[in-house]
Formats: C-alpha cells, sequence, structure tokens
C-alpha cells in the first residue's frame, strides 16, 4: 500500500476573473519510506499540495489517500487529529515561540500528544542540539532554530515529514547541515519525508523527485543514486 495515493485532486483558489487552478487534475502514487523531492518553479502549486497533504485545506476536487484512509473526507476535527499524531510539519519560518527555550518549544508540541519531556530531550539530540536545549530562539543561528523546529517536528515520530523549503532562508553551509539532519532521520527512523524546493540540485539528494509545473504533474523519477547533502552544489 502506498503513503498516499492521489486520485484527480484539483485546487482553485479564488472565482471569476481571480480563479486561480493551483493544482489541476492530479494523480500521484508516494510509496512509504521514501525521501521525495517536489520540485517545480515558484507558483506552480508545491504549497497548495502540501497543505492538501498535510490536512490543512481541503481540495476542490479530488481524493487524497493515506494508505487506505480518505484523508479529504475527514471532518474537521479529523483532520486536526491527524495533522497532529501523524504529520510533522518544517516550514520555511521556523515558527518558534520566543519565550520558550528550544526544550520548551520542543516540549510544547510533545505535551499536545501525551509525550514526555524525555521524547523532546531525545529529538533535540538527535538534530544535534544536546548542548543548546536550554538556549532560546533568539540566542540560536538560524540553522539551529531551523534544528529546533525538526526536533519538534519529529519528536513524536510522526509517519510523514512534510517539509515547504526548509532550507529557504539558510545559507549554503547551514542548509546543507538541516539536510544532513533530515537525510539521517529517513535513515535511522524510516520517517517518510516529503521536501519541497525549487532547488534542482537540492532535489538530488532525494530517491524520488516529483516535477510540478503549472499545477500539474510533468514527471515522477527515481534517482538511482541520490547525492549526500555535502556533494550538492548550491
Ligand atoms: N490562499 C491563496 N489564495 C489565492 N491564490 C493562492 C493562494 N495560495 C496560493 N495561491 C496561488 O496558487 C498558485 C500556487 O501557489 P503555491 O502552491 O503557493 O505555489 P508554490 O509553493 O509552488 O510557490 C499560485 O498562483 C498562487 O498565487
Ligand atoms: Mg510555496
Amino acid at each position: 500500500m502506498n503513503l498516499y495515493t492521489l486520485k484527480a485532486l484539483s485546487k482553485n483558489y479564488g472565482e471569476g476573473d481571480s480563479l486561480v487552478r493551483a493544482l489541476r487534475d492530479v494523480y500521484l502514487e508516494i510509496p512509504h519510506g521514501r525521501f521525495a523531492v517536489v520540485l517545480g518553479a515558484s507558483g506552480s502549486g508545491k504549497s497548495t499540495l502540501l497543505n492538501m497533504l498535510g490536512c490543512m485545506d481541503r481540495p476542490t476536487a479530488g481524493q487524497i489517500l493515506f494508505g487506505d484512509a480518505d484523508i479529504t473526507a475527514y471532518s474537521k476535527r479529523e483532520m486536526t487529529q491527524f495533522r497532529k499524531t501523524t504529520i510533522g510539519f518544517v516550514f520555511q519560518s521556523y515558527n518558534l515561540l520566543p519565550d520558550l527555550n528550544a526544550l520548551e518549544n520542543v516540549e510544547f508540541s510533545t505535551e499536545m500528544v501525551g509525550l514526555s519531556p524525555a521524547d523532546a530531550e531525545r529529538a533535540l539530540v538527535q538534530v544535534g542540539l544536546s548542548d543548546r536545549i536550554k538556549h532560546f530562539p533568539g540566542q540560536l543561528s538560524g540553522g539551529e532554530q531551523q534544528r529546533v523546529s525538526i526536533a519538534r517536528a519529529i519528536a513524536k515520530q510522526p509517519k510523514v515529514l512534510l517539509c515547504d523549503e526548509p532550507t529557504g532562508a539558510l545559507d549554503f553551509e547551514t542548509g546543507i547541515m538541516v539536510l544532513e539532519v533530515l537525510k539521517q532521520i529517513h535513515r535511522e527512523q524510516g520517517t517518510s519525508i516529503l521536501f519541497i524546493t525549487h532547488s534542482q540540485e537540492i532535489a538530488k539528494i532525494a530517491d524520488i523527485v516529483i516535477r510540478l509545473r503549472s499545477g500539474e504533474i510533468m514527471s515522477v523519477t527515481e534517482n538511482e543514486r541520490p547525492l549526500e547533502p555535502r556533494e550538492v552544489e548550491w
């Protein structure tokens, strides 16, 4: 069974003269346990797709199966539950609470799903921040803040990690480090990862590349030898 199966998925914004067809009749299968990249230019519908997959928004038409569960038929409450327990999100902006230290930021989300502070601490160790757990966001670099946000996303051991251009605001070296952390999580936990980018170079670290253009899937290709983040030229 696939992780996700998309059938005739469409998403429109607005109406009349301002109608935008952000996703157009998308059919797609994403297998379990992969590091998949969604590659496309700005405005091609990447974030829209990710929002649908993460149950943050509803499609205009079509269906998304998660395993064999039709998540497009979920009620508001079921959508919230799905986001909380099943999905880890990482965005370009870190969205950390400034008055909470790193550990408290991660605990804030683990508490919501009934996990212990130990789970939060373990996640911070995993992203290489064991010596920064008492630091506040303002005392951390951009890359470190992004790693706190990754720790927050993985602490609950989600089935999928949905990442929307998480290296978009980072410089080269820091971006590489964040990609390495994600690769390591993928390797060690077997977490399925869906990573959005407009960078052809970053796409080379994926094992599947899904190309989007104007809301349509152009191709889905397998990388025979995914690169390590260190091998990527930015
Ligand atoms: N909330 C919204 N309201 C109206 N149009 C939107 C909204 N979100 C995205 N769009 C439009 O949908 C298209 C796809 O956007 P998006 O999914 O954000 O693309 P990407 O993430 O690839 O840059 C763009 O034309 C964008 O302007
Ligand atoms: Mg986007």
